[in-house]
């Protein structure tokens, strides 16, 4: 596959095969630093970081610097146009013009999409809210690789916050594509989003198994296991063995444990806050444990209070050089994007997931997540809000900009007769309308005063609980 002028949004933009050759001029280059300055002389990058950033933003630079080119920066919304109003779009229109490829950080989610869109130039997303960090995620899975080998069957462990750390959620789709297994320990409360969960398994396949909490033995409930996810590559016995024996499984080993800080910046409530302050301390006690003998430590960093500096000196520990390992990463995947380098890659798969029918009605339906780039006054103006329909029981749309996937409570068809209002009805998103609708006719509503707002009227289906196919009622 050719990376001239290619963005990466997401980790799902890369093949396998793509990630493999980015990790194999990494490694090319990182043989010959001295050999790469003339690579992208010439060359300009942009560094946008409107969130704080040490690792991202400077191995991004020194990765620049080292291949010869040149680099403009802006670091604080509050120095460029965007505090007076300025829409990303326009921004991204403007700095394409002025360097050769963009790097960004922002917090809101999917806003690197939106700069991919208008900028005309290859876009980097270096952290786009809680949505994903897919950068990190090479940098991980680099460092997986040169210390394990293969990738393919091991056994990743996902520690702490799981529900807004973008890093985890990028890494949870890379480690699924490339067939490793995944244990989710996240903070209780700080569970990996279902709208992840559910992209996850529609996806990438494979199964999750569940952990109640009333089956954890104490030791388990202060380092919780919450969930095991089973890649489709793995031998199937372990999916067919009951919870306890999953338990039995991991003790037989964690390759990695990935550690991620509690994200505070993207807190929604005080409760949130209180939940981080029981969480348990990833230390040298508790990688005395038999399954830990092996495991890599892992974390994006920074840390602050959940992993102790003791461990830093402890071979098992990976993370400063796994924040070292950003420059090569960095240096091939900006050389391949630029086209001035050129690798094989092994397979010729295409990055390219499911082609789910789009959501077609212009009726005002907005994402509801409230970090979402599609939603932000300044964005308004010229986004028109995009949703896959990933799934129709239960009903689920997915926003093709920052991923969060919601399920409607109504649903109606354009397809009703003209001259026949009488036709015009919206029912419950649970009841068999949800599945006889065909996509281009599809309208789906969250409230019933917004189906009524455009004069739509309840049918009997509209407040009746109805069974799901699988017989369960919701
Ligand atoms: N891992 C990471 O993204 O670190 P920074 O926030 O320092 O860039």
């Amino acid at each position: 596959m050719n990376f001239t002028g290619r963005s990466l949004v997401t980790i799902d933009d890369l093949s396998n095969g793509e990630i493999t050759a980015v990790f194999d001029l990494a490694d090319e280059m990182s043989q010959s630093m001295k050999e790469q300055l003339d690579v992208c002389r010439g060359k300009v990058m942009a560094s946008l970081f409107f969130e704080p950033s040490t690792r991202t933003r400077l191995s991004f630079e020194s990765a620049m610097h080292r291949l010869g080119g040149s680099v403009i920066s802006a670091v604080d919304t509050k120095a460029t146009s965007l505090a007076k109003g300025e829409s990303i779009a326009d921004m991204a229109r403007v700095v394409g013009s002025y360097a050769d490829i963009i790097v960004i950080r922002h917090p809101w989610e999917g806003s690197a999409r939106v700069v991919a869109d208008y900028a005309g130039v290859p876009v980097i997303n270096a952290g786009d809210g809680g949505h994903q960090h897919p950068t990190q995620t090479l940098l991980d899975l680099y460092t997986i690789k040169k210390e394990r080998k293969i990738i393919k069957g091991l056994k990743i462990a996902l520690w702490g916050d799981l529900k807004y750390g973008r890093t985890v959620h990028s890494l949870i789709f890379a480690l699924a594509k490339l067939g490793a297994n995944i244990v989710f320990c996240p903070t209780p409360g700080f569970e990996v989003p279902n709208h992840v969960i559910q992209k996850l398994i529609a996806e990438y396949g494979g199964e999750l198994e569940r952990l109640a909490a009333s089956e954890q033995s104490d030791k388990e409930k202060v380092s919780p296991l919450d969930a095991i996810y089973i890649t489709p590559g793995s031998p199937h016995q372990l999916a067919m063995m009951p919870n306890i024996s999953i338990q039995v499984e991991l003790k037989r080993g964690v390759d990695a444990l990935y550690v991620t800080r509690p994200q505070k910046e993207r807190f929604a409530t005080s409760e949130e806050g209180e939940g981080f302050k029981k969480y348990p301390v990833v230390d040298k006690k508790l990688l005395k444990e038999k399954e830990f003998e092996k495991t890599l430590i892992m974390h994006p960093l920074p840390r602050v209070d959940e992993l102790a500096c003791e461990l830093d000196a402890d071979p098992r520990s990976m993370y400063f050089k796994q924040a070292a390992r950003g420059v090569p990463v960095r240096m091939a995947l900006i050389s391949l994007l630029l086209g001035v380098k050129e690798i094989a890659t092994p397979d010729k798969s295409s990055p390219a997931g499911i082609d789910y029918p789009a959501y077609r009605q212009d009726l005002g339906l907005k994402c509801p997540n409230p970090r979402c780039v599609s939603v932000q006054e300044s964005e308004t103006k010229y986004i028109k809000p995009t949703f896959k329909i990933v799934d129709t029981n239960p009903l689920i749309l997915r926003c093709t900009y920052c991923e969060h996937g919601f399920e409607p409570k109504y649903v109606a068809s354009s397809h009703w007769h003209e001259g026949a209002p009488e036709y015009k009805k919206y029912h419950s998103a649970e009841s068999h309308w949800a599945r006889t609708i065909r996509p281009e006719n599809l309208i789906v509503f969250n409230s019933a005063d917004e189906a009524e707002v455009r004069g739509f009227k309840p049918s009997h289906y509209a407040t009746v609980p109805h069974k799901r196919s699988d017989g369960q009622k919701r």
